[in-house]
């Protein structure tokens, strides 16, 4: 029913030469996916990606979007700007941005929104710390994220969004979310996308990913998971070979 998306996030990774290497060799390797098959890459790698993937089952996506139209904001990128680019998904709120770039729900909100109107589809990135989860936190933290992120955006905009659930202390971290962790996590985020929205609409229309140490070994066991629709890849998406038997899983 829920079409799997799985998307590469490439990090402050890749120049233009390198980005002509990988995806040269992923286009081949990917072309027989089921599943939406998505890499999202720095800026100044983007035009090369959208030009390299045209024609290809890949679809190109930026890390990050500023949430007004245009103005002065020295070093930001906005939504048309990535329209106009031909890129059609962008990550939003990722843990990284959260941490380093004071990141909050309502500037996760604000990006989302902006993205829409403009025609992207945004990965909208939630997920607790290691001490949230200890301190029995996880529930009130998603959901807490989940309706910011999600504040005043229509039930029509749901095909066009995805989240991603990443627990923070499995990035980068090689630790992945059991399984079954991974799934009844999602499930906390996909019964707050019910509240929110209704039952059968977080039922068929929200795709929820995993991301967080996702790699071939690991991805038969998530993607095997009801709530699971996809992945958010990290280190994994930056070798074709890998990144592909992720897609292929
Ligand atoms: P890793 O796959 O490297 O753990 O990164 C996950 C991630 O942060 C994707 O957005």
């Amino acid at each position: 029913m829920r079409k799997a998306i799985i998307a590469g996030n490439w990090k402050m990774n890749n120049t233009i030469a390198e980005t002509k290497a990988l995806v040269t060799e992923l286009i081949p390797l990917v072309k027989d996916a089921q599943c939406d098959v998505v890499i999202c890459t720095p800026y100044t790698d983007l035009a090369t990606a959208v030009e390299m993937t045209r024609g290809t089952n890949i679809k190109v996506g930026a890390e990050n979007v500023h949430w007004a139209e245009k103005g002065a904001f020295t070093g930001e990128i906005s939504a048309k700007m990535l329209v106009e680019l031909g890129v059609e998904y962008v990550i939003i709120g990722h843990s990284e941005r959260r941490q380093y770039f004071a990141e909050t729900d309502a500037t996760v909100n604000a990006r989302a929104k902006a993205a829409l109107a403009a025609g992207l589809k945004p990965i909208v990135c939630v997920g607790e710390t290691l001490e949230e989860r200890e301190a029995g936190k996880v529930k009130e933290v998603l959901v807490r994220q989940t309706k910011g992120a999600f504040e005043g955006i229509d039930k029509e905009e749901l095909d066009n969004i995805v989240i991603a659930y990443e627990p923070v202390w499995a990035i980068g971290t090689g630790k992945t979310a059991t399984a079954e962790v991974a799934n009844d996590t999602i499930a906390i985020i996909r019964n707050t996308m019910a509240e929110l929205y209704c039952p059968k609409c977080a039922e068929n229309r929200v795709r929820i990913q995993y991301g967080g140490s996702m790699n071939p070994k690991n991805v038969k066991e998530l993607m095997a998971m009801p709530q699971i629709d996809g992945g958010l890849i990290g280190g994994a998406s930056l070798k074709a070979v890998d990144f592909s038997q992720v897609v292929n899983y």
